[in-house]
């Protein structure tokens, strides 16, 4: 009898699946936080290092980036993102391989991010890409500073177009979303202070009390998603902090609101954003107050176009077969940076199931989350095959 390398499903050959989940379990038991992805970044040079990819090299701080050469030069390059950092929380997950960083924790599944993008470099060392393909391993998802930093530091100068995705366990291992137009919202912050006139808690009609608008302008936020948003269009505005007063019988001069406005798509972001200022500089005005509002922008909305998404579809049926494509539950209204990428090239972001057959759904940055291992390897195989077939629509 002739012994066969084993091939996985995935096209890993024997023992490179277990390289990876080791890479994964020491990854997740050694999380750090937004810009101090020190320890993790040194973890990925290595690692990029010994499976043979070339010009690995750090960039932006804490990130790293690859190169997989492609078969025929000047074909073009073609991006693979995964995001590295952590979120301060507790473990509470009970893995064998949880955190060993008080209050530091992998609770959005970067550590699988990160990995898969090293199996991506893998499968295409072996079968290569029509162009080169980039890894990049980016710092601070969480902070929505990462992606603005590798855009400024040149690493995808030159490159085509970028997939990337994210772990889900609303989804089982095996399943994929890669769903054309919005499939994470913008997330902007606002400040609105309101002035007016403090004085005596018993003689407020000598006063311009700013507690009371402030509490009228709470409840008229809220219109602007129930009233002057189209209905069909998914949007959030929600207070977050309120702050005003010194003591029980003191009106003050001053309060302070802030929050974050969610919108899917740039028209919906600027009309929430602009109502917002209209609202607070009116409704203060009836109070006689002034309103100062301050906008944060943020991360903007992530749209997949169709060309692009239409790829990542075609990978993941030749890579899981016809059932794996499932529809997204719902527009994430949670904010992912990927999105800056997409203001400046073409690509598209997927969602990657990570629910083991039979367990409980848990959401992203909760102490309970954690990705099943299985997701590294479907995760390096469509984004490859993804990367295969943009390069070579590209090309
Ligand atoms: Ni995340």
């Amino acid at each position: 009898m002739t012994s066969h390398p084993r091939v996985s499903p995935q096209g890993f050959a024997d023992g490179e699946e277990e390289w990876l989940g080791a890479l994964r379990r020491d990854l997740h038991r050694h999380p750090e936080l937004s810009w101090q992805e020190e320890s993790t970044a040194a973890r990925l040079v290595n690692a990029l290092t010994a499976i043979g990819a070339t010009e690995v090299r750090r960039i932006a701080g804490t990130g790293v980036t690859a190169r997989l050469p492609g078969r025929r030069a000047g074909a073009p390059a073609v991006a693979i993102r995964g995001d590295i950092d952590a979120l301060p929380i507790r473990e509470a997950t009970g893995l064998s391989f949880a955190s060993e960083i008080p209050g530091v924790m992998h609770a959005c599944g970067h550590d699988v991010h990160a990995t898969w993008a090293v199996g991506a470099a893998m499968l295409l060392r072996e079968a290569p890409a029509e162009g080169d393909v980039v890894i990049l391993l980016q710092p601070a998802e969480e902070v929505a500073e990462g992606a603005a930093a590798v855009l400024g530091s040149g690493a995808l100068d030159g490159v085509s177009a970028i997939f990337g995705a994210h772990v889900d366990r609303r989804y089982e291992v095996g399943q994929v979303v890669a769903q054309t137009g919005p499939v994470a919202a913008s997330a902007d912050f606002f400040e609105v202070e309101l002035t007016g006139a403090g004085g005596h808690g018993a003689r407020p009609h000598e006063c311009a009390d700013p507690i009371v608008g402030a509490g009228a302008l709470i409840g008229a936020i809220q219109t602007l998603i129930a009233r002057r948003l189209d209905p069909a269009i998914p949007g959030v505005v929600t207070v977050a902090t309120v702050h005003a007063g010194t003591a029980d019988n003191i009106i003050p001069d001053r309060a302070t609101l802030t929050g974050t406005i969610r919108a899917v798509d740039p028209a919906s972001r600027a009309f929430l954003l602009e109502e917002l200022r209209h609202v607070s500089e009116r409704l203060a005005a009836a109070h006689h107050l002034t309103a100062r509002v301050e906008f944060a922008r943020g991360t903007p909305p992530l749209v997949n176009p169709p060309g692009p998404t239409a790829w990542a579809r075609e990978a993941i049926r030749a890579v899981l077969g016809p059932g794996a494509e499932m529809p997204m539950a719902g527009t994430n209204m949670g904010g992912e940076d990927f999105a800056f990428y997409l203001e400046r090239l073409p690509g598209c972001f997927l969602r990657i199931g990570a629910r083991e057959p039979g367990g409980a759904y848990a959401p992203a940055h909760s102490p309970g989350f954690y990705a099943a291992e299985e997701s590294v390897f479907v995760g390096a195989a469509v984004l490859a095959e993804t990367a295969r077939r943009a390069a070579a629509a590209l090309g």
